[in-house]
């Protein structure tokens, strides 16, 4: 069997990022070119609607018959705002920026530190969604937090320094704002601290880790 996992991404390190996962499987990712323009962002509410939009056009450019394609999407949801920006993350952010979702949140505040968290709380969540050259797999990873109050940190990109992931327990499950966990950033943002310790909350690991759990048996094929 060709296992080679073609992963529609110019992103390096995303693409670093799946090589990670899919070298468990013993199986490689690559990139797969499309010529420009040829994929459409998909105007949809919800991730898996823009996830399988998208693949169903990179089915469109594959490098040979029965290839395997991967795509994935990722957002901010936040609660108080009923999941906005949510699949509109990346215009959001190139237009008001983290300095505009700040001020959009400005009214939930409370002296309580857990209750602003609870007020604030959002979540950054991942769909992947691959073609195995028969059917497609969705996976799905979730990132608890809450939005902070003032932005913090030069690290990571987009959202990353007005985010503070929730504490973790020992088998990466998201605990109250109460509750120190396992695996804490200690309130910081995830501009705040390195990859390594994002990569432990990360909603794009665990969307991979879905899709890698759902496709462990085509190694076997
Ligand atoms: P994409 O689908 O992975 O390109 O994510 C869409 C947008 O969501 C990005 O442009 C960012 O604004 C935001 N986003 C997604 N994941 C993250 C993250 O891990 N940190 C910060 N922002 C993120």
């Amino acid at each position: 069997m060709d296992t080679t996992v073609w992963f529609l991404t110019s992103n390096a390190g995303k693409l670093a990022e799946a090589s990670h996962h899919f070298s468990e499987l013993g199986m490689t990712v690559r990139a797969l070119e499309v010529p420009e323009g040829s994929i459409v962002e998909p105007q949809a509410s919800t991730l898996e609607e823009v996830a399988e939009a998208k693949i169903r056009q990179a089915m469109e450019h594959l490098p040979h018959e029965g290839a395997m394609v991967l795509v994935e999407d990722a957002g901010l949801f936040v609660d108080a705002l009923d999941g906005f920006p949510g699949v509109y993350s990346s215009y959001v952010h190139e237009t008001v920026g983290n300095a505009g979702m700040l001020r959009l949140l400005a009214h939930l505040l409370s002296e309580d530190p857990a209750r602003s968290k609870r007020l604030r709380s959002a979540s950054f969540q991942a769909v992947a969604a691959l073609w195995d050259g028969h059917e497609i797999h969705v996976g799905k990873g979730v990132c608890q937090g809450s939005i902070a109050h003032e932005a913090k940190g030069e690290g990571g990109f987009g959202y990353d320094p007005i985010f503070i992931p929730s504490d973790l327990d020992e088998e990466g499950r998201p605990l109250d704002p109460e509750t120190l966990g396992a695996v804490s950033t200690h309130g910081q943002t995830f501009g705040s601290v390195d990859a390594e310790m994002k990569h432990q909350f990360s909603h794009r690991r665990r969307a991979l880790d879905d899709i890698v759990r759902q496709v462990q048996h085509l190694v076997n094929r």
